[in-house]
């Protein structure tokens, strides 16, 4: 079956994440493989707002792996506390970097990434992944992201 994304490019950023959160809860609707639903998000994402990287680390042992993305190679591997990804997975919360350069510890996988967006993913309470957005623009998110693909993650728990 044919599935597709229909997004007006002339919308606003929020319009677009308002129009895509319903869309991507159809396509995942009824799926149980967690990495197919992540596969099929980061590419979403991708073909919305065209985000340099955009893509989840899943975590396994003691440290965070990389899972299904849509940009050029990243790091396979992140420790819990390290990066913004490893802080956001710790501490549980969505982080929001205007300029990676400034942020202490940021691991740089890409020298074009210049600004960053983590949002952690839970199952049952415990978090279990994050979802890493990166822009090659500084100061490219905000609140709006924050909301949006908060609710987009939170569709790979519930439906
Ligand atoms: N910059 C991230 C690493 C992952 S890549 O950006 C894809 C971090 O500091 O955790």
């Amino acid at each position: 079956m044919a599935e597709s994304i229909k997004i007006k490019q002339q919308a606003s950023k929020k319009e677009k994440y308002q129009s895509l959160l319903p869309q991507i809860k159809a396509l995942i609707s009824g799926e149980t493989n967690i990495i197919s639903k992540m596969a099929n998000i980061a590419a979403a994402l991708k073909e919305t707002f065209d985000f340099f990287w955009v893509g989840f680390y899943l975590f396994e042992k003691d440290s965070l792996k990389v899972g299904p993305f849509q940009g050029p190679v990243a790091c396979m591997k992140i420790k819990i506390g390290e990066g913004v990804c490893g802080k956001s997975f710790k501490d549980k919360k969505p982080i929001i970097v205007p300029d990676v350069n400034a942020f202490p510890g940021h691991i740089a996988c890409n020298t074009n990434s210049k600004s960053e967006i983590v949002i952690p993913i839970f199952h049952n309470g415990s978090a279990i992944a994050v979802l890493d957005v990166d822009s090659d623009q500084l100061n490219d998110f905000d609140a709006t992201d924050e909301q949006y693909l908060k609710a987009i993650v939170e569709l790979i728990d519930k439906v």
